[in-house]
């Protein structure tokens, strides 16, 4: 099979197309045929060695055993199983949940064997991908492309929200509205909970694409007084922000919460 490898840390020449065997599924595996694999900021920052700090790292403080085919928001059809796998798995279309844990329920992200495909496993940028069946889960839309980003993105968009405990017609600052979380966080916001969603970007070509997603306000992070903007647009403070930039935005961000808002952090584009 073509698969992509990433040979060490560093950058995208790192990225070398490949011809492998095609993996056997062990016991509790399945083989699954990729459809969709979307590409997720996580395998730029797993090429990049930016988890952790101080050191180069993986998602596990050892780091990345390379060469490692990258790849974790995947869905696709399920083509071999394992001696112990139900074989009404097969021709199955699946969308994979993205690490394995030994972490008690509600806990697993936090195990210390958590461990992430495309990171510790081999991922999604390849014909084929074997991953445990119980984590292959029937594909929440009929469309390939669309739920390939619902395990990694789309979850933590999913939690992010949670967090927050939104009330219909609360207003929530999102920030990175146009990228891989915000996106969603956007959607979920508004169009399962109800919210207002303020979406702020960086180019505000975007507003009529973030309108159409739900968002009720579309700002730029470039303007000189987005505080103010932000507070003007909403008639005064907001209920609770989602943010995945981090420093660049987190000063304004708290500058317009109200009293006993909430703030949801799950990323640092931003610094
Ligand atoms: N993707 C996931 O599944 C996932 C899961 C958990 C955590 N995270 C974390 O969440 C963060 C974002 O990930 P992503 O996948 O959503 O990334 P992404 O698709 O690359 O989007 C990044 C977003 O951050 C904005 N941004 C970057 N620098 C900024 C700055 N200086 N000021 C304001 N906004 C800025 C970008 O806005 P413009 O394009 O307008 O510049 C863009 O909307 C990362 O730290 C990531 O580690 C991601």
């Amino acid at each position: 099979m073509k698969a992509v490898q990433v040979t060490g840390y560093g950058d995208v020449d790192q990225l070398k197309v490949i011809e492998k065997d095609i993996p056997e599924p062990k016991e509790h595996e399945v083989l699954i045929k990729v459809k969709a694999c979307s590409i997720n900021n996580t395998e730029i920052w797993m090429r990049e060695g930016a988890y952790g700090t101080g050191s180069k790292s993986g998602w596990r403080p050892e780091g990345v055993g390379f060469p490692r085919t990258p790849g974790s928001d995947i869905t696709g059809i399920v083509v071999k199983a394992g001696q112990s796998v139900d074989k009404s798995m097969l021709d199955k279309d699946v969308v994979l949940f993205p690490f394995t844990s030994s972490g008690e329920e509600g806990l697993e992200h936090i195990s210390e064997d958590m461990s992430f495909i495309g990171s510790e496993y081999d991922g999604g940028y390849a014909e084929y991908v074997v991953w445990p069946a119980d984590l292959c889960f029937d594909m929440p839309l009929s469309d390939y492309i669309e739920s390939a980003v619902f395990s990694v993105s789309g979850l933590t968009a999913w939690h992010m929200v949670e967090q927050i405990q939104v009330q219909p017609g609360e207003t929530v600052m999102v920030t990175g509205a146009n990228g891989g979380v915000g996106s969603l966080n956007v959607q979920i916001a508004t169009k399962v909970f109800g919210a207002k969603v303020i979406a702020i970007v960086g180019d505000l070509d975007l507003e009529n694409k973030l309108k159409e997603l739900g968002a009720t306000h579309v700002l730029s992070y470039k303007s000189d007084h987005l505080a103010e903007d932000i507070l003007e647009v909403n008639g005064g403070p907001i209920d609770s922000v989602l943010d995945v930039v981090g420093d660049a935005l987190f000063s304004t961000a708290l500058h317009v919460l109200k009293k006993g808002g909430k703030y949801c952090i799950s990323g640092s584009a931003g610094g």
